[in-house]
């Protein structure tokens, strides 16, 4: 029998509801909210971005193909230790955390390729509680894959994808047939996001959440500049052809001639910003054509573009910004060195 013989199609309100098996549905979300500037007119971030002084390209422009390949290789890097320290807190505490909330679905932003996920699916198993899982990637055939994959190896798992950004997502979520749902943001991708907009953030996970709901939140913590600029300074230079890799897509996406062997990575420590910088420097004075986009671009020689921050917390600060927006810390979790943290908060 053909695999897509037990397929069915639904439209609702919030966008195509596909069930793929009785344990499998994925919805392509819709965008429900008020378009952003982005969503009317493409590109127009770039536009923004390349006209400002100093220059800077959001983030979300490493994540073509490539770019993402390029990202599970660096979490495989010796020097990028946020992803073994994350796995290692989550493989000593997931138990304690499935203790703590009780049954409850997760929903997970920016699921990927699930790996962590799993040591949570395998604490709520061992406690038997109900599984049901809720990721949402923007990215179809990743959820699609990794989905299928999860339901392999967990018999009674229930799978909800939605496909979509965090925002459509967590402003779409339906109500969870079970007791609670925690939301969960692993990864640090929170240091990615501005101060104010994580705190805008906040609120959207704040209003997600029914009185008593959770959130399980993942991020890197200071330390040493040392430690931090060898994370983001590879030595087998995968950090720099992710960084770079931005550039190519560029090309692709608004028909643009950027010369990539003529810009070159660098990345740094803000001590006072408790921030990583990622750049992109351009070796030469140049100028750059974005056809789609109707724009070019004069580069001085050794100007930078700033591709990314990467934000470095304190725990304890975290639990007083998680507070003021209505969500208070059950508990927290680090490693021995103290490079990761892992905070459980309840609404
Ligand atoms: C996705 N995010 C948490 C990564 C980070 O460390 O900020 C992205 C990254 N940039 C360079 N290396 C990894």
């Amino acid at each position: 029998m053909s695999p897509f013989q037990s397929v069915s199609r639904q439209s609702s309100p919030v966008g195509e509801v596909v069930t793929l098996s009785p344990r499998l549905q994925l919805q392509h979300l819709i965008c429900a909210h008020t378009p952003s500037e982005e969503e009317l007119s493409p590109g127009s971030d770039v536009v923004q971005g390349l006209s400002a002084t100093p220059k800077t390209l959001s983030p979300r422009y490493f994540y073509d193909d490539q770019g993402s390949q390029l990202f599970e290789a660096i979490c495989e890097l010796p020097e990028y230790y946020l992803t073994r320290t994350e796995t290692l807190i989550l493989q000593d505490f997931a138990e304690a955390i499935a203790h703590l909330t009780g049954p409850c679905e997760i929903v997970e932003l920016g699921s990927g390729s699930s790996t962590k996920t799993r040591l949570l699916l395998d604490a709520y198993q061992s406690l038997g509680h109900p599984l049901r899982y809720v990721p949402i990637d923007v990215s179809a055939g990743i959820l699609q894959s990794s989905a299928q994959a999860l339901l392999q190896a967990y018999p009674t798992l229930q799978v909800q994808g939605l496909i979509g950004t965090y925002e459509q997502a967590i402003a779409q979520l339906a109500p969870t047939p079970l007791a609670a749902r925690m939301i969960c943001f692993i990864g640090s991708s929170l240091g990615n996001l501005d101060p104010e907009t994580a705190d805008q953030f906040f609120d959207q996970i704040t209003a997600a959440l029914q009185p008593g709901d959770y959130f399980l939140l993942g991020i890197d913590l200071q330390k040493p500049k040392a430690i931090l600029e060898t994370a983001y300074n590879d030595a087998q230079g995968v950090t720099a052809a992710f960084n770079l890799n931005m550039l190519s897509h560029l090309n692709r996406r608004f028909v643009g001639n950027f010369e990539v062997a003529q810009f070159e990575h660098w990345a740094f420590y803000n001590e006072t910003a408790h921030q990583i910088e990622m750049h992109l420097r351009s070796r030469q004075a140049q100028s750059v054509r974005l056809e789609a986009l109707d724009l070019t671009v004069a580069f001085e020689a050794g100007e930078t573009v700033r591709t990314e921050i990467s934000r470095k917390f304190d725990l304890a600060a975290m639990q007083q910004n998680l507070a003021s927006h209505g969500l208070q810390t059950l508990h927290t979790w680090t490693d021995p060195q103290s490079w990761f943290g892992l905070v459980l908060a309840q609404r």
